[in-house]
């Protein structure tokens, strides 16, 4: 039996932080096989296809989650793919971390998961049937100076992903974390931009001395998604270009 590697053609997907970068690939992935498109972005959707559904609002707000599970609710009946995506980094010394930003990464990285997650499984629970992704982070197995609420909220987003899939797997639903490494996005450029890091250096540091592309993390999730994946459940997947398994310097 040959079990398909793509997902079914009509797949409801929800992925947040869908505006751009790593979630924006995702989107375009799913779409271009014949995937219905929800997103919710704080930031509008630049060129969104027709027939996406784009919901502005904060992943940290349970308010706006649900709106936008309700607006699939009303347009397609429901979820099959809830993508829980959106996540930003700072890089500074821990010292220098307030409690404030310190709040803000683990509203957005952790209970922005969290929120998403749980809308998305009291739909999919009910149904018998879902996928819930997660993207975590080379961070969420490995520790960084200057990164220790990202490190923090990553790690336990992985650890989300395997409770959720320990207690709704018998219900039908799968649960993932992709942990990508340094993927070319905003997020990044935008640290480089600051001087927080160096292109070169994490090129480099990598055993396949590049980046990873948005497109490659997308191609992952959409694999995820599929019938051939229909046994993966609990699972923190490395798209990384090799970064974590590579210790020495
Ligand atoms: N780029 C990398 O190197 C990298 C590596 C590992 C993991 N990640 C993770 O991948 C995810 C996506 O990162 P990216 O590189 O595409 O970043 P990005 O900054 O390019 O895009 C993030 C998107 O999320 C949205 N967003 C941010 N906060 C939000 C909120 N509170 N509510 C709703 N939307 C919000 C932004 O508006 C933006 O559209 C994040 O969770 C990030 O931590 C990124």
């Amino acid at each position: 039996m040959m079990l398909s590697p793509v997902p079914a053609p009509g797949t409801r997907l929800l992925v947040t932080g869908g505006a751009r970068g790593i979630g924006r690939a995702v989107a375009d992935a799913f779409a271009a096989q014949g995937a219905r498109v929800c997103i919710l972005d704080r930031d509008a959707v630049p060129e969104a296809p027709a027939g996406w559904l784009c919901c502005r609002g904060s992943v940290a707000e349970a308010a706006d989650v649900e709106a936008a599970f309700a607006a699939m609710d009303d347009a397609w009946g429901g979820v099959d793919v809830a993508f829980a995506n959106a996540g930003f980094a700072m890089n500074v010394p821990t010292l220098e971390l307030s409690l404030t930003d310190w709040r803000r990464t683990v509203d957005v990285n952790l209970t922005g998961a969290f929120l998403t997650a749980q809308a998305a499984g009291r739909r999919m629970v009910r149904d018998g049937a879902g996928l819930i992704l997660f993207t975590a982070s080379l961070y969420a197995s490995v520790g960084g100076a200057e990164r220790a609420a990202y490190c923090a909220t990553k790690a336990a987003v992985a650890n989300l992903a395997r409770a959720l899939a320990s207690e709704w797997g018998p219900r039908g639903v799968r649960v993932n974390a992709l942990a990508p490494g340094y993927t070319e996005t905003t997020l990044v450029s935008d640290l480089v931009a600051a001087g927080r890091l160096d292109a070169a250096a994490l090129a480099a540091r990598a055993p396949l001395r590049r980046m990873v592309q948005p497109q490659e993390v997308a191609a992952l999730a959409s694999f995820l998604a599929s019938p051939a994946a229909s046994a993966i459940t609990g699972a923190v997947l490395a798209v990384d270009a090799g970064w974590t398994a590579n210790g020495a310097p």
